[in-house]
């Protein structure tokens, strides 16, 4: 990659003029006039007074003059990739990339095809991404949408980074509110789950609720249920394993429909005979203490609540669950990282589990990592999230096809197609339209649903991406010649910008991945999508001038809709060829 490369040349500069221990970082410019990279190590290196200052004294007064110092002496070997490279007040380098040089990353893209953009930086490292994990008995709420969505992208881009990755839906499906859920069942369904709906369990459970204000006594009950439930009472577990059963059936519908598959859903419960190890460690390394009846692990040091292994009755909690899931993950899959894409709510309890995990030693601190997603609301309407309400994620997922279906509709993109090839293609933009809202905002904010951005097709959507794509293949369907015929010839600027930025998509691949922000790589197909609508208006592809051009036009074309392709793909968004 280009960037490591100007990295080490950067680096050999350095040390030629005496400054070590420096690494230096390079960013992209955010106006294209200022280069394609621009370096603070002047700055960096001139703010830690190094050696270097004393004995050239002289010459250097300033973080400017250092830059251009460093400049001079990288200047002096021929790169053939260098166009330029200058220092900036107060002390910036900017650089700028040959365009024959950006050319030849054309070659690579039509070679590399579905694979351009990969990697093996994480050859023979494994990661566990724990994402989904919607609760049984409850619908699938757009809560957990995004845990979903997001957990996904994740998946995706690691694997195309040469990692082994394991996804795991932890579901929760083990817990005190299974009793209350039994006794609910019992009173007021007969003990009967023949018929009920995923609706009908959440209403019982709040029904549940509801009555134990007036009738302590239920809570009592429920709690019994709860123990026949783990002492495997043949009752108890049969409609435990319906209510698993009918949520299931549901979840996986919706997983069908957002085109997500998870290697693995263990759930909570797998770990009811895995907690007795994890606690008895913890009691051996004496770092498990009564207290209250209780038995924690005391965190006052690190100025957080105790960890819960065991209640005051004896009951496991969540946390231990989740303690028992990091052992049992470990010896298992031998993780080096663990990821967890859950709510920014559960911020405290991944604290705390990632401090016991360590103490424990399961693992070392810098390898867990909770990425805490801020909130979706929708606004208000028909289905606002303002009265505390959960709102279904289907009833989000039927408005965003429907209005996907309109704008096919009333479009002349849809002309074209056949009801069948219709009905495919709404489902797919509207899919891809929510997944792209969601994940075109960094993870830890929190959102608000907004219909009309979601779907507009001027902007930065995920149908004006699937629609550049479908734009794309258009061209090269009626091109009659291959494009592999790569000719070069004058450039315009609309061109250059689509050259000066194609080659990137590795670098933010990676750049997405590390910091765990698919809305990285949505920026910049968002960028690239632009600048490629700008050379569409502007500059004729088929009937270029000449031949040349033409097929030049035809190869810019072929490689912007790849890369496209290959981000929706990790987006987890399909690219259409029509649409
Ligand atoms: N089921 C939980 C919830 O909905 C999320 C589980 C997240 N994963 C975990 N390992 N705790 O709140």
């Amino acid at each position: 990659m280009i960037r490591d490369q100007i990295i080490a040349d950067l680096k050999e500069t350095l040390e030629k003029i005496g400054v070590m221990g420096f690494e230096p970082t390079l960013e992209h410019p955010v106006q294209m006039e200022h280069g394609d990279y621009s370096t603070n190590i002047a700055m960096v290196a001139f703010g830690v007074k190094t050696g270097l200052l004393d004995k050239r004294e002289t010459a250097i007064h300033s973080p400017f003059d250092l830059a251009q110092l460093i400049v001079n002496e990288y200047k002096k070997i021929k790169r053939d990739y260098l166009e330029e490279i200058e220092p900036v007040k107060p002390g910036f380098i900017n650089l700028w990339l040959k365009t024959d040089y950006l050319s030849t990353e054309l070659a690579e893209v039509l070679k590399a095809k579905e694979s351009y953009g990969s990697a093996k930086i994480g050859q023979g490292k494994t990661v566990i991404i724990d994402y989904s994990s919607p609760n049984i008995a409850k619908p699938f709420g757009i809560g957990h949408l995004r845990s979903t969505v997001i957990g996904q992208a994740l998946y995706n881009l690691y694997r195309f980074l040469g990692w082994k990755t394991i996804g795991d839906n932890h579901l929760g499906d083990w817990g005190t509110q299974f009793g209350k859920l039994i006794v609910a069942i019992k009173k007021w369904h007969q003990g009967e789950t023949q018929g009920l709906q995923i609706e009908d369990l959440e209403k019982l459970y709040v029904r549940f609720h509801e009555e134990a204000e007036k009738d302590p006594t239920l809570e009592e009950e429920a709690r019994t249920w709860f123990k026949k439930l783990e002492d495997k009472d043949k009752e108890a577990q049969k409609i435990w394993q319906d209510c698993i059963a009918l949520s299931l059936r549901e979840f996986n519908r919706l997983y069908q429909l957002l085109d997500v598959k998870i290697d693995f859903a263990y759930g909570e419960s797998f770990y009811q005979d895995k907690m007795e190890a994890v606690i008895n460690e913890a009691k051996k390394q004496k770092l498990a203490v009564l207290s209250d009846g209780a038995l924690i692990i005391d965190l006052t040091n690190l100025k957080m609540p105790p960890f819960m292994l065991l209640k005051s009755d004896g009951g496991t909690t969540y946390q231990t669950r989740d303690l028992a899931c990091i052992a049992f993950r470990k010896e298992n899959w031998h993780p080096d990282l663990y990821l967890y894409e859950v709510g920014a709510d559960q911020t405290l309890h991944f604290r705390q589990l990632f401090s016991v995990a360590s103490k424990l030693g399961l693992g070392k601190p810098e390898q867990f990592v909770h990425i805490g997603h801020g909130l979706i609301r929708l606004p208000s309407g028909k289905m606002s999230t303002r009265q505390g309400k959960t709102v279904h994620l289907e009833e989000v997922l039927d408005e965003a096809v429907s209005r996907s279906e309109k704008i096919i509709d009333q479009g002349e993109t849809g002309r074209g197609l056949t009801p069948e090839e219709k009905k495919e293609v709404s489902l797919a933009v509207g899919i891809g339209a929510i997944k792209y809202f969601d994940l075109g905002h960094h993870f830890s904010t929190d959102i608000l649903f907004d219909w009309e951005k979601m779907f507009q097709l001027e902007g930065n959507s995920g149908p004006y991406l699937q629609y550049t794509y479908a734009r794309c293949m258009s061209v090269l369907k009626k091109a009659a010649i291959g494009h592999e015929f790569f000719q070069k010839a004058p450039r315009a600027p609309e061109e250059i910008a689509i050259l000066r930025t194609l080659y990137k998509f590795p670098e933010i691949v990676i750049l997405a991945a590390q910091t765990y922000s698919p809305n990285l790589l949505c920026n910049f197909l968002f960028d690239l999508a632009q600048k490629y609508n700008l050379f569409y208006n502007k500059l004729s592809i088929l009937k270029a001038e000449n031949p040349k051009l033409r097929a030049q036009r035809l190869v810019l074309t072929a490689a912007t809709s790849q890369i496209i392709k290959n981000g929706l793909n990790l987006l987890g968004i399909k690219a259409l060829e029509k649409m």
